[in-house]
C-alpha cells in the first residue's frame, strides 16, 4: 500500500535544501528555524512540534458520556495560549502544551542552556524569567499530567499542595507572565483535573495484575510487594500503592540527590526518561537503581520479572494518534466554542485570548500547506493555495469578530461567529481535504520537507563557522 502512493511529486532531500537556500536572503539563512517559526530560543532547541504522531488525549468528562464543561475547555484553550506566559515564551510561541504534549510530557524537549538532555527543562533558568534565574542549571522532566488530580503534591519535590497555587506560580514566576484571571486559572485546573489515564486493561480495579497476566509479570507483581531485606519496613508497594494510583502523596529520598515525591507507574511506559531530572531510559535502569541502593540483592531474573510487570502497569490503551486535518480541526472548534459563551457574555478577556490562540493555531495548520516557494512539494499548487486562503481568511474574522467584541458590538460580532462557524463546519474541511495528500500531513512530504530543512540548517551552521 505504502509503496504505490509514497514518493510521487517527492523530490530528494538535498535537491529540496539547495532550492530552498538559494531561495532565502542570505541573512537569514543562518538562523533558519527547523522548527518553521522565526525562532527566539537558543540555536539547536528542539520542541517536538513536526512530530506526526501526537499523545492520545483522555478526558474523564467524555469517557463517562459527557460533554466537556466550559471550564475545562477555557483550560484547554489556555493551556494551548503562548500569550498567557511572558514575553519570552510568547514570543518564542511557547504554550504549558508544548511541554506536556496533550497533557502528557515531551522526550524530545531540549533547550540548549537549560537542558541537561532530551526530555529536561530547568524551570529555574534565566531565559524565561531572569529574576527566578537561581543560577544553577537543574534541569527537571515535564511530568505526564494524565491522572494530575490523583497526584498531589505537585512538583517532583512536592513542594505545592494545591494544584491551582502550582500553576499560578507556573505562570507567573516560572514564565513572568502576567497575573492569570481567577477564571483563567479555574479553567486550567479544571482542564488538568479532566486529563485522565489513558485506560489498561491488564490491570484489575484497585491496582492487581488482571487476568491473563504472564508467569514473570506476576513474579515480578510478588516482589514489588516483597520487605526489602535489609529495611522490612519499605517495599516497592510501600511507596508506590498500587491501589492509589501508585503514589502516596509523600517525598523521599531513594537516593537520587534529594526528597522527590513519588511518582505515579500508571502510563508509565510512555512517559520515559525517568527520575525527576530524566537520568534513567528504561525501568531495567531503574530497577538496578533501586537494587543498589537499598541492597535488595536481586537475581538477573528477578530484575526482568520487575521490569516485565513495571511494563504491564505502565501499558495504556493506543498512547498516541495521528495528526492530520480532522484531529486539527476538531481542536480548533472546540476552543473557538468559547466564544459562543463568551461574545453574549460581553468577556472580553476570553474573546481576546481565544482569537489569539485560534488565531495561532490557524496559522499554524496553514503550515501544513506548503507555498509555492516550498521546493518539497510540487503537485497539487491549485489545492494547497486555496487551503492557505481558506484558513488566512478565518484568521481575519476572528480578527474582525475581536474588534467587534472591544468596541462592545456584541451582536455584530455574535453574527459573525455565527457566520465563521458554518465555513468550518464547510468550506474550510472541504478545501483542506482537498490538499491535505499534498500536505505535511503526509508522512512521506513530511519526511522529505523536514529532512530538507535539516540538511538546510546543517549547511547553514557550516557556513556560519
Ligand atoms: C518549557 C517547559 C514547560 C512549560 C512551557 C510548562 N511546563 Fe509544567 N512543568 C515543566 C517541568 C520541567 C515541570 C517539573 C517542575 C518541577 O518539578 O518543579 C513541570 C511541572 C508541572 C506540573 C506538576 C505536575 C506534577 O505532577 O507534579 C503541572 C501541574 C504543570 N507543570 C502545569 C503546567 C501549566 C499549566 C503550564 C502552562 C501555564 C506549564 N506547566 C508549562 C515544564 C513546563
Ligand atoms: C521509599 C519510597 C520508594 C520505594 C520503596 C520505591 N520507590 Fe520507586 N520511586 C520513588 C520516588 C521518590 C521516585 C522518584 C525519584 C526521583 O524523581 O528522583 C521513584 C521513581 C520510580 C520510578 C520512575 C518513575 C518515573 O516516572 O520517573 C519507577 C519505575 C519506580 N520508582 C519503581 C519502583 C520499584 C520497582 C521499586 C521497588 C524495587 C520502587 N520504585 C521502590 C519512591 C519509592
Amino acid at each position: 500500500m505504502r509503496r504505490g502512493r509514497q514518493r510521487r511529486g517527492v523530490l530528494p532531500a538535498a535537491l529540496v535544501a539547495a532550492a530552498l537556500l538559494a531561495a532565502l536572503p542570505a541573512s537569514r539563512a543562518g538562523a533558519f528555524p527547523v522548527g518553521g517559526r522565526d525562532t527566539v530560543l537558543p540555536a539547536g532547541s528542539e520542541l517536538d512540534e513536526d512530530a506526526l504522531d501526537r499523545p492520545r488525549e483522555v478526558f474523564r468528562a467524555e469517557a463517562m458520556g459527557g460533554a466537556k464543561s466550559y471550564l475545562v475547555r477555557l483550560g484547554d484553550m489556555a493551556f494551548s495560549a503562548p500569550s498567557l506566559l511572558g514575553g519570552m515564551a510568547r514570543r518564542a510561541g511557547i504554550a504549558c502544551n508544548a511541554c506536556h504534549v496533550n497533557g502528557a510530557g515531551n522526550p524530545r524537549l531540549y533547550i540548549p542552556g537549560l537542558s541537561t538532555r532530551p526530555g529536561t527543562f530547568d524551570t529555574t533558568g534565566g531565559v524565561f524569567n531572569p529574576p527566578a534565574d537561581n543560577g544553577v542549571l537543574d534541569a527537571l522532566t515535564p511530568p505526564s499530567l494524565r491522572g494530575a488530580r490523583l497526584l498531589a503534591p505537585y512538583g517532583h519535590d512536592g513542594r505545592f499542595a494545591s494544584l491551582r497555587d502550582f500553576v499560578r506560580n507556573v505562570i507567573v514566576d516560572e514564565f513572568a507572565g502576567p497575573e492569570p484571571s481567577p477564571a483563567i486559572l479555574d479553567g486550567l485546573v479544571a482542564y488538568i483535573q479532566d486529563i485522565d489515564f489513558l485506560p489498561n486493561p491488564r490491570l484489575a480495579p484497585g491496582g492487581a495484575l488482571a487476568a491473563g497476566a504472564s508467569a514473570s509479570e506476576r513474579r515480578g507483581e510478588k516482589l514489588f510487594r516483597k520487605p526489602f531485606p535489609r529495611r522490612p519496613e519499605l517495599s516497592c508497594a510501600a511507596c508506590h500503592l498500587p491501589s492509589a494510583a501508585f503514589v502516596d502523596h509523600r517525598q523521599h529520598d531513594v537516593g537520587s540527590g534529594g526528597e522527590f515525591k513519588t511518582p505515579t507507574l500508571l502510563n508509565a511506559d510512555v512517559n520515559a526518561p525517568y527520575f525527576h531530572d530524566g537520568r534513567y531510559d528504561s525501568y531495567a535502569q531503574v530497577v538496578a537503581h533501586f537494587d543498589r541502593v537499598f541492597a535488595l540483592g536481586l537475581a538477573p531474573r528477578e530484575r526482568q520479572d520487575l521490569v516485565a510487570y513495571l511494563t504491564a502497569i505502565g501499558d495504556g490503551v493506543r498512547p498516541y494518534e495521528r495528526d492530520g486535518v480532522e484531529p486539527r480541526l476538531k481542536e480548533i472548534g472546540e476552543f473557538a466554542s468559547l466564544l459562543a459563551t463568551a461574545i453574549p457574555a460581553g468577556d472580553r478577556e476570553v474573546v481576546a485570548l481565544t482569537v489569539a490562540t485560534v488565531g495561532g493555531e490557524l496559522r499554524e495548520l496553514t503550515e501544513a500547506f506548503p507555498d509555492r516557494k516550498d521546493a518539497t512539494v510540487v503537485d497539487g499548487r491549485t489545492e494547497r493555495a486555496t487551503a492557505r486562503a481558506a484558513l488566512k481568511e478565518r484568521v481575519l474574522d476572528l480578527r474582525r469578530i475581536d474588534a467587534a467584541v472591544a468596541a462592545g458590538h456584541l451582536d455584530e460580532a455574535a453574527a459573525d461567529y455565527a457566520a465563521w462557524r458554518k465555513l468550518m463546519a464547510s468550506t474550510v474541511p472541504e478545501a483542506l481535504r482537498a490538499a491535505e495528500r499534498w500536505s505535511l500531513f503526509n508522512p512521506d512530504l513530511h519526511d522529505a520537507h523536514y529532512g530538507a530543512l535539516r540538511l538546510l540548517s546543517q549547511q547553514a551552521d557550516k557556513a556560519a563557522r
